[in-house]
């Protein structure tokens, strides 16, 4: 069996690794439960437990993939969830289940196609990492948040410092500021080549 955790967090190329996610596509979800993804778990504790938020507000789920995680946004009753992804599909997939309001094939390396300030809370999970989306997407990321919404992202311990996404947060100062870090926890428990991780949320301050 192809361990796709391996070959997609190895692949360089991003023309490659949009090959792999559509032939990992079908199987995405059924490997991720398989593997005890933790991604879902840590969102639904830290929306019910850190963050005040309605259930009508505006969600991003950006590099949404299957939307796997964001049905679990789902289970918490949040309805308005937009998701953008490069990888046709995946979205395709994510289509299927009815949970997006919108969906919208792009790169997240690239400018987004949607308007500044206009989400309450922008997601971003397993995604900021080698070969996928790299620390200067997190700006723009943060341009679509409305002022005082927030950015909650996943960022792997060993590329945290090494890719730059700590000096990239750093340097966000005036745009936004750091609210929480959640504790170190293993992305995928039950694969072995599973990195370990932390979630990051950080509130636009402008
Ligand atoms: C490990 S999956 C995570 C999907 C979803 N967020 C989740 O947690 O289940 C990584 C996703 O990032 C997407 N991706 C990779 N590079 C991308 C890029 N440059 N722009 C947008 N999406 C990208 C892939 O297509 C894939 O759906």
């Amino acid at each position: 069996m192809n361990d796709w955790l391996k070959t997609v967090y190895s692949e360089t190329s991003s023309l490659e690794l949009n090959k792999h996610y559509k032939k990992w596509s079908n199987r995405y979800d059924q490997d991720m439960q398989e593997w005890g993804y933790a991604y879902p778990v840590q969102l639904k504790k830290i929306l019910k437990e850190n963050l005040r938020i309605k259930k009508n507000i505006k969600i991003l789920d950006a590099g949404c993939g299957t939307g796997y995680v964001a049905e679990a946004l789902v289970e918490l009753k949040f309805k308005n969830i937009v998701g953008i992804d490069f990888s046709q599909a995946m979205l395709e997939i994510a289509k299927q289940k009815k949970i997006y309001s919108k969906l919208i094939c792009q790169s997240l390396n690239e400018k987004i196609k949607l308007r500044s300030n206009q989400f309450e809370l922008v997601i971003c999970t397993g995604v900021l990492t080698s070969g996928h989306v790299g620390p200067d997407s997190i700006k723009e990321l943060i341009r679509v948040v409305k002022p005082c919404g927030y950015f909650i992202c996943s960022i792997a311990e060993s590329i945290f410092k090494k890719n730059g996404f700590k000096k990239e947060i750093e340097n966000l100062s005036e745009l936004a500021k750091m609210e929480f870090v959640s504790e170190q926890f293993i992305a995928l428990p039950k694969n072995k080549n599973s990195a370990k991780s932390r979630m990051y949320i950080l509130q636009k301050l402008i």
